[in-house]
């Protein structure tokens, strides 16, 4: 039911998706950020085996895999997403081959893949069915293989949910978007709990960061880098979390 809504959802905003989350000052600014956090997370896995990526939507993390040298099997609930993942992957296309799946029900063995990335996707789902979909992709990923996934934080939502309350205003016509936020400590035991160990969290971003963007680009960059592993990844948008698998 859930899906079929999410379905709905993602297939009309297909055309837009991209320009909007990635393309204003702030988009671009976090995607910058979030492809370094990535890059610097995805120097653990193994390039020559397939990247196995859930909820690809229209590729923003497909074209940074493909640059980095992986093919990767981009998977994804909505048809209408997928389709423009080539406008990432830009010549490199033939590196990415698509599933359309369900993430609660990966259609893959058990331990037939080195690496799982999933990027913007958990915020989706409450924390018992992140940890379902954490489960699945702990069950794909073979021994040794490297997991990568974030969250919307819930500590920069409330510092910014007057601004936030607004935005959902106008641009969703309601108030809650699809959106839940997570803490760091409970998704590190939430991931532990799976069986996931050497978990490392990365902070990107931060509604904070408008503010030097407004007067330069890298100086937004480098106070956004400094969000990534002090402590102020803390009020940090988003988090990114790797664990492995042993
Ligand atoms: C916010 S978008 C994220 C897209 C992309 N990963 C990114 O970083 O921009 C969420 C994506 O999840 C997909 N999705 C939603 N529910 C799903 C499910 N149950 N299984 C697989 N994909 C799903 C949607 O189709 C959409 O493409």
């Amino acid at each position: 039911m859930k899906s079929q809504r999410f379905l709905k959802f993602y297939q009309s905003e297909s055309e837009k998706y991209h320009g909007l989350r990635y393309g204003g000052l702030y988009g671009k600014l976090f995607k910058t950020l979030h492809h370094e956090a990535l890059s610097g997370f995805l120097v653990q896995a193994d390039n020559s085996e397939p990247i196995l990526e859930i909820a690809c939507g229209t590729g923003h993390t497909t074209g940074l895999l493909v640059k980095e040298g992986f093919d990767v099997i981009a998977c994804d609930l909505t048809p209408g997403m997928m389709q423009r993942v080539s406008e990432q992957t830009g010549d490199q296309h033939e590196k990415v081959s698509f599933v359309r799946m369900d993430a609660f029900k990966l259609p893959f063995p058990d331990a037939c893949v080195s690496t799982v990335v999933s990027t913007r996707f958990l915020h989706l789902f409450p924390a018992d069915e992140q940890e379902l979909i954490i489960t699945e992709m702990y069950r794909v990923l073979k021994p040794g293989g490297v997991v990568l996934v974030d969250f919307d934080s819930w500590v920069h939502r409330w510092c910014w949910a007057l601004p936030f309350a607004l935005y959902n205003l106008l641009r969703y016509q309601r108030l809650a978007p699809y959106s839940i936020y997570n803490r760091i400590g409970r998704t590190i035991t939430m991931a532990s709990r799976v069986g996931f160990s050497d978990i490392k969290v990365d902070g990107i971003g931060g509604a904070q960061l408008l503010l030097p963007a407004l007067i330069s680009g890298s100086t937004a960059l480098k106070v956004g880098r400094m969000h990534r592993r002090s402590v102020l990844r803390l009020i940090a948008d988003q988090f990114m979390v790797c664990g492995k698998k042993y």
